[in-house]
């Protein structure tokens, strides 16, 4: 075949039995498990495992595991020091990067990464995966005071994946209702099929890289405005519009200019993006907690997506998964430029699992162009040019 198709979209990049999108009926399976089902019953920690090992974890599992991740929460001071002089403009995405690939120096490889043969050497594969998840929301919390000119929080063992991570980067004892949101937020973007940060994630994989080298190249691609970053615009949005009375005006005026609303529609779903649905219950369940004492641009974001599914539902486009996100992470103190980090902390666990399936089964990516160049030509000296 040497159709080029841009974006190769369409194209089979691989074989995977991690998650599957119903985009007609507005379904996401993990493992084939809905997604409603895990962000109702489930924790980040358990839908972790489920991810990486492909069922769901017993008791004693999901205790070892949970204990794993737990243990894993402390930074090396050499990393710190490291941090301490990274420029604090810089974008926490590009820090998380250089973090991330840094850990390849500290932690050794496997010889199961040198040779041409499949990965077999399991318990490398889950411990390197329990130091990568464990150290990625530390890194992010710390960089936060780091960033600011202040020591980093120290992790704290009593505490969930999701509560620590608040925990650290707001020094307060996260509430619980907020925490639960995150632990969700945290599911809700574990994983997602082949995009450009899991494709990442397969082609370096494919060469037998170091893991860390695997991830930071996911968060690369993460980090870039057409993949992660569009619940930060949405809050740029909403504090644009400033009140539910604008909106409508604000929404039709885009329409006009074809500019689009951001935290609406999504290339793989028709109907309404099930995540959305999932946190816009979180929201208005937020929202009756807190009464009265709320941030004005929740009732902004109402106004938005009601106005929105009036012009827009007849074009199959809704709310995706961003389109709350943001407005919830910044409710619970969080900087608007660390939301991607966020998603990058979550995918971890699908990028994880993915690494781990094209170690099973590896063969290096070396995909064909269709060229367009010139014809042979000869070689003209510089003097006659
Ligand atoms: N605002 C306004 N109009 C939108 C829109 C949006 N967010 N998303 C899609 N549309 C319109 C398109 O302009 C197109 O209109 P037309 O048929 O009159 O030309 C129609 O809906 C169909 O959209 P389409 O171009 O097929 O969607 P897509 O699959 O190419 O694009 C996105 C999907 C995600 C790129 C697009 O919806 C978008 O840019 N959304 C905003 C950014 C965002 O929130 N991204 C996060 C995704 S998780």
């Amino acid at each position: 075949m040497n159709e080029y198709l841009p974006g190769l979209a369409g194209v089979p990049a691989t074989q995977s039995n991690i998650s599957d999108i119903d985009g007609e009926n507005g379904i996401l399976f993990y493992r084939g498990y809905p997604i409603e089902e895990l962000a109702e019953h489930s924790s980040f920690e358990e839908t972790s495992r489920l991810l990486l090992d492909g069922r769901l974890p017993t008791a004693a599992e999901l205790a070892d595991f949970t204990s794993q991740l737990k243990e894993n929460r402390r930074i090396k001071f050499h990393t710190r020091g490291m941090m301490k002089n990274l420029p604090a403009s810089g974008h926490p995405m590009e820090m998380l990067q250089t973090v991330v690939a840094s850990l390849g120096m500290f932690y050794p490889g496997s010889d199961c990464l040198t040779g041409s043969d499949a990965c077999e050497d399991l318990d490398y594969i889950h411990n390197t995966t329990v130091k990568i998840m464990a150290r990625m929301p530390c890194i992010v919390a710390m960089w936060e005071h780091i960033r600011n000119g202040y020591d980093p929080i120290e992790p704290r063992m009593d505490l969930s994946y999701a509560e620590n991570f608040l925990y650290m980067l707001t020094g307060k004892e996260p509430d619980p209702l907020l925490a639960r949101i995150m632990d969700v937020c945290l599911i809700l973007h574990a994983e997602h099929t082949i995009n450009a940060s899991t494709f990442a994630v397969l082609v370096n994989a494919s060469t037998l890289a170091n893991p860390y080298t695997v991830i930071a190249a996911a968060i690369g691609a993460l980090s870039g405005p057409l993949h992660g970053g569009a619940n930060q615009r949405v809050l740029g949005m909403l504090e644009e519009i400033g009140t539910p009375d604008k909106v409508e005006e604000y929404v039709d005026s885009k329409l006009a200019n074809k500019e689009v609303i951001w935290g609406m529609g999504h290339r793989e779903y028709k109907t309404k993006d099930p995540r959305a649905t999932i946190l816009q219950g979180l929201m208005d369940k937020f929202m009756a907690a807190r009464g009265g004492d709320l941030n004005p641009m929740f009732e902004v974001a109402k106004r938005v997506e009601a106005v929105c599914e009036d012009r827009l539902a007849k074009k199959g486009v809704y709310a995706n998964v961003d389109f709350y996100s943001g407005l919830l992470y910044s409710e619970m103190g969080i900087p608007a430029d660390q939301f991607t980090t966020i998603f990058a902390i979550a995918r971890s666990a699908g990028w994880l699992a993915h690494w781990r399936e094209q170690l099973s089964d590896n063969r290096i990516f070396r995909p064909t162009q269709v060229y367009t160049g010139e014809p042979r030509r000869s070689y003209v000296p510089i003097s006659k040019r």
